[in-house]
């Protein structure tokens, strides 16, 4: 695999749209059509990626503009490419400082809000910018303790990078359910937190070190040089092939759990 890009990898990510598409479908489903009819007001993706949820809001939400913000030029290039509806915009921003132009109805956002410390301190200035009855949808995922995610530090102390590496964190712990829905409630009429583990069904050469290489892993191959990014990668990947093993089937399932919460605007 290439692994010199050193930003967001827009077509490795892409690769494994619909393992991740399920959870942003299972949060879009909470959504209530009544606030994408809000006239004046928009609905944001927050940390929209490539697009592709901010175009399935755009179609399951007629009427209402969809806004996607992301901080990855790479990322809002090929959302930009891949958009034909004039329904959908595309803005630079970082999430740490958002400031909406148009009104939001619906903040959405899905495998974003992990990559920001202290993201719980900025959900309440978030339920802010709502009107009453207007919803916050947040996913993340919360799976830093699985085997995945732990063989990432394990793979780090491991080789000739480990003091390169050892000031590398990866995403930010996502907390415990209830700590969200303390932060909330003083500001939500109707307040749902759950969480889903996904069987994910991958298959082919290395699929979990594929998969975690456009996400979790990519501040480790960020930190480290071109010739020694290779064997970090290696060393990485036979750790997880050990931890989920390929079946006889060529299936390999990567358990994978999520954490949704959707608030709605008192
Ligand atoms: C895992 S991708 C999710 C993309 C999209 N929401 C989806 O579900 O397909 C995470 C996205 O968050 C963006 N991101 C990370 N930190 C950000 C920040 N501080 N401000 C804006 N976007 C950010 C990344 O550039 C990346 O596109």
């Amino acid at each position: 695999m290439a692994l010199a890009s050193t930003v967001w990898d827009a077509n490795l990510y892409l690769k494994f749209a619909d393992a991740r598409m399920r959870p942003a479908l299972d949060l879009m489903g909470r959504l209530d059509p009544a606030n994408a009819a809000r006239p004046g007001h928009a609905i944001y993706d927050l940390g929209c990626g490539a697009g592709n949820i901010s175009r399935i809001l755009a179609e399951r939400f007629p009427g209402a503009p969809v806004i996607g913000i992301d901080s990855s030029e790479q990322m809002l290039e090929k959302a930009r490419e891949q958009t034909a509806d004039p329904r959908v915009s595309f803005a630079k921003g970082d999430l740490a400082h958002f400031k909406p132009g148009a009104p939001p109805s619906i903040l959405y956002s899905n495998a974003a809000y992990q990559w920001l410390p202290g993201h719980i301190d900025m959900f309440p200035g978030l339920m802010e910018l709502l009107p009453s009855g207007g919803q916050l949808a947040i996913q993340m995922p919360r799976n830093h303790e699985a085997p995945s995610h732990a063989l990432m530090r394990e793979a780090a102390n491991a080789g000739p990078w480990a003091a390169k590496l050892a000031g590398v964190g990866g995403i930010s712990p996502v907390v415990e359910p209830s700590r969200y829905f303390d932060v909330l409630k003083p500001f939500s009429s109707d307040l749902e937190v759950w969480e889903t583990t996904y069987q994910q069904v991958l298959t082919g050469k290395d699929p979990v070190a594929q998969y975690t290489s456009s996400t979790g892993l990519r501040p480790f191959l960020e930190a480290l040089s071109d010739a020694e990014r290779g064997p970090f990668y290696e060393t990485y990947a036979k750790m997880v092939a050990a931890a989920y093993p390929t079946r006889a089937d060529g299936i390999t399932l990567f358990p994978f759990r999520r954490l949704f919460i959707v608030a709605r605007r008192a």
